[in-house]
């Protein structure tokens, strides 16, 4: 991509940090390209090793971070944080930026053509690598990601509402869809992997028994439910239609904090469904207001609508004799 065609440009997008969203865009248009033509070109969804955390890496998890940190190396990101990386890498020495990213996002769906992703947050950098990203996630300048979906999408957030673009594959261009991306108030939509039911603590049980009573339940209402896999397009879809999203901890070794990860997960897609007017916490407390101790750190995860989330948060206060009733009991939460 020449420095004559912009890959993204936006009014809305702070002049400081442009270059850097057009790498990352730019980076976005040839992944794309890459994922689309799936098994006609390299094994995408091949092992090609292990992550520092223990999960499975595929060729277009390393490809892909490989591919931002060398684009993004041109610009004025100075430390370069990835879920593929053990360490911080430092990419520009005078840069002013410390970005953190998950490269791709939802690895399991790379083979089976389903919505994956590209995460990121960048925070201003500070003299410490680590110390750079080890800091509340209400200090971030951008969060958002991009989808590569039906439409390949960019998703972000300068702190001033949230924004969506659309790559239009006629001139390979990324073009502003919605200056004020808003989760819609209410839904009857949940998502959770629950397949792990019998892991989840008795508040999240509670809850989603809740919903799975429907219309002679509590709630009085019949849901739905989706389980995507990739945490991009389940933040996609609550953008655009609501809903309520959950990865809580659990008793399973290493999920005592869930799956998702603070700084290149759970920090920017808070960020962004925060302007959006929705509601993102860790079950009971906002993911603004919390800090990782680690780069890899986990966090439960629980977001969207903003009175799902928020009766969420009330489930982890009931009296013990309340969460542990049957939900035809639980006279609380009864409407
Ligand atoms: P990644 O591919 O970056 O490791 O992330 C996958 C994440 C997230 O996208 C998704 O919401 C979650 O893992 C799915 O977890 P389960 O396989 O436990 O359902
Ligand atoms: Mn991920
Ligand atoms: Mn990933």
């Amino acid at each position: 991509m020449s420095a004559q065609t912009p890959v993204i440009s936006s009014d809305l997008i702070p002049a400081a940090l442009t270059p850097v969203i057009e790498a990352l865009c730019a980076v976005s248009v040839d992944v794309a390209a890459v994922i689309a033509r799936g098994p006609l070109g390299q094994s995408l969804g091949s092992l090609v090793g292990e992550n520092t955390d223990g999960d499975s890496q595929k060729a277009l998890d390393v490809l892909c971070d490989e591919m931002f940190a060398a684009e993004l190396k041109k610009t004025d990101v100075r430390f370069y944080a990835s879920e593929e990386q053990e360490e911080v890498v430092t990419l520009n020495p005078n840069g002013k930026y410390a970005l953190a990213i998950d490269p791709l996002d939802g690895s399991s769906n790379i083979d089976v053509n389903v919505s994956i992703g590209t995460i990121f947050s960048i925070f201003e950098a500070k003299e410490g690598d680590k110390e750079s990203f080890l800091r509340p996630a209400n200090e971030q300048l951008a969060g958002g990601y991009v989808v590569y979906g039906p439409q390949t999408s960019l998703v972000v957030t300068f702190g001033n509402g949230t924004l969506m673009f659309v790559l239009d594959p006629a001139d390979k261009t990324f073009k502003l869809v919605n200056d004020k991306v808003m989760v819609p108030a209410t839904s009857k939509e949940f998502a959770i992997n629950a397949s792990n039911y019998r892991h989840w603590t008795k508040p999240v049980r509670a809850y989603i028994a809740d919903c799975l009573a429907g219309q002679e339940g509590p709630r009085d209402k019949d849901f739905n439910m989706r389980w995507v896999g990739s945490l991009v397009a389940e933040t996609h879809r609550i953008l655009t239609r609501g809903g309520i999203f959950l990865y809580p901890g659990d008793s399973r070794k290493g999920y005592e904090s869930g799956r998702l990860r603070m700084i290149y997960e759970c920090a920017p897609i808070a960020f962004l469904i925060e302007q959006a007017g929705g509601v993102a916490t860790d079950g009971a407390d906002p993911i603004m207001g919390q800090q990782a101790d680690s780069l890899h750190a986990r966090i439960p995860l629980v977001f969207g609508s903003a009175e799902k989330v928020n009766r969420v948060a009330a489930y982890h206060d009931l009296p013990e004799q309340e969460v542990s009733a049957l939900f035809g009991d639980r006279g609380l939460f009864r409407g």
